[in-house]
């Protein structure tokens, strides 16, 4: 059964539209990640689960139970905010133990869960200090005790590390997602960060102005994206979009630049394509799917371009190169010595097996 099934959800401020109907079932034990630009609604929706916010219309079930009219508190939902929320003036484990104190909790039990909670997020040594003598990642951490001891149903996070500098981000990810792993609760995080998406989700739910634009594990979405913006929001750098036509070469199909350039698509994507014969397309290639080409032959599917580098930027393991392609700026992830400066002239190869092909109209994959 579904923990948490959100069932044609819209939610109005005003006649601001913030949510425009969202359905959505997330499995008992599911780490979910709500992922979409700032201002898409990934607050609101969150919000409007764990009852902060009321809805316009719709319906909320939490285990099988509609809460739409359920307090806050009645929902059996613990929530992490960005901002931390801590209270100033208690110590660290009065903070931890505050939500278990209100609802009347034995002082033993909540000493042994505050001690637990502690040790599994490391801050074990730091229960006697105020919130103002800690950095920002153990603050986060406390947060984070406090929702855990709570022994929820279901964990909240509204973009809990958007706060910290970026080597702490890492860090904190990788432990949110083996919390995740031991406690093993449903939990919904919120982030507007593709990067948190990609490397913490079970599944992925891609929010574009208040509506749900793809769902999926997230190499499903990066690998089969369903939508050019969905391709483009996925993977960094981005993945580069070069009009084009479709047109046939011999017995298949090939890809048309706006300079000339042919670029053979592989036969056993000639079904899928050949409908759309004789079109406008706007080719998506990501960058790590052009290399440099060797001098040996190329494997299927995989062809052969000329271009004049006017970008470097190595970043230590890869180097990124830019240049024109069809009249476009475009990006490719090298081998970190594959070029060494601009106006260098390099045989790149793409990898044709792997490129999408999008209708310029509809902005879907074809
Ligand atoms: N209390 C509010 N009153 C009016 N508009 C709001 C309120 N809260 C959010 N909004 C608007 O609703 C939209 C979604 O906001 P939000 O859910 O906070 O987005 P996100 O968390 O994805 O950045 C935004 O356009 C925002 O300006
Ligand atoms: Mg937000």
């Amino acid at each position: 059964m579904a923990d948490l099934k959100i069932t044609g959800l819209h939610k109005y401020y005003g006649s601001m539209h913030a949510v425009r109907g969202i359905d959505l079932e997330i499995p008992a034990g599911e780490f979910t990640v709500l992922v979409g630009q700032s201002g898409c609604g990934k607050s609101t929706l969150l919000r409007t689960i764990a009852g902060l916010e009321d809805i316009s219309s719709g319906t909320i079930e939490i285990a099988g139970e509609v809460v739409n009219d359920l307090a806050p508190r009645d929902r059996d939902i613990a929530m992490v905010f960005q901002n931390y929320a801590l209270y100033p003036y208690m110590r660290v484990y009065d903070n931890i133990a505050f939500g278990l104190r209100a609802r009347k909790t034995p002082k033993q039990e909540i000493e042994e869960k505050v001690q637990r909670a502690a040790r599994m997020l490391a801050i074990d040594h730091l229960l006697d200090r105020y919130p103002r003598q800690l950095s920002g990642g153990q603050l986060q951490r406390v947060a984070i005790g406090r929702a855990v001891v709570r022994n929820a149903r279901l964990y909240l996070f509204d973009e809990p590390l958007s706060n910290l500098d970026a080597q702490l981000r890492d860090e904190m990810r990788g432990e949110i997602k083996r919390l995740h792993q031991e406690l093993d609760k449903t939990m919904i995080y919120v982030t507007h960060d593709q990067i948190e998406a990609m490397t913490m989700a079970d599944r992925i739910v891609l929010l574009r102005d208040g509506r749900i634009e793809q769902a999926g594990s997230p190499l499903d979405l990066y690998e089969r994206p369903a939508t050019k913006y969905v391709a483009g929001f996925l993977g960094s750098p981005s993945m580069n979009f070069i009009p084009a036509q479709l047109v046939s070469q011999d017995n298949g199909l090939a890809v048309r630049l706006s300079d000339g350039a042919l670029l053979s698509l592989p036969a056993d994507r000639g079904n899928r394509f050949s409908r759309h014969r004789d079109r406008e397309v706007t080719l998506g290639v990501r960058p790590e799917h052009i290399s440099r080409a060797a001098d040996d032959a190329l494997r299927p599917g995989v062809v052969c371009h000329e271009v004049t580098i006017d970008l470097v930027q190595p970043t230590g393991s890869r180097t990124y190169a830019t240049f024109l392609l069809g009249g476009v700026e475009t990006v490719a992830e090298l081998k970190a010595h594959d070029v060494s400066a601009p106006n260098e002239t390099v045989k790149l190869a793409l990898d044709m097996n792997r490129v999408v092909l999008i209708d310029p109209a509809s902005e879907e994959v074809l």
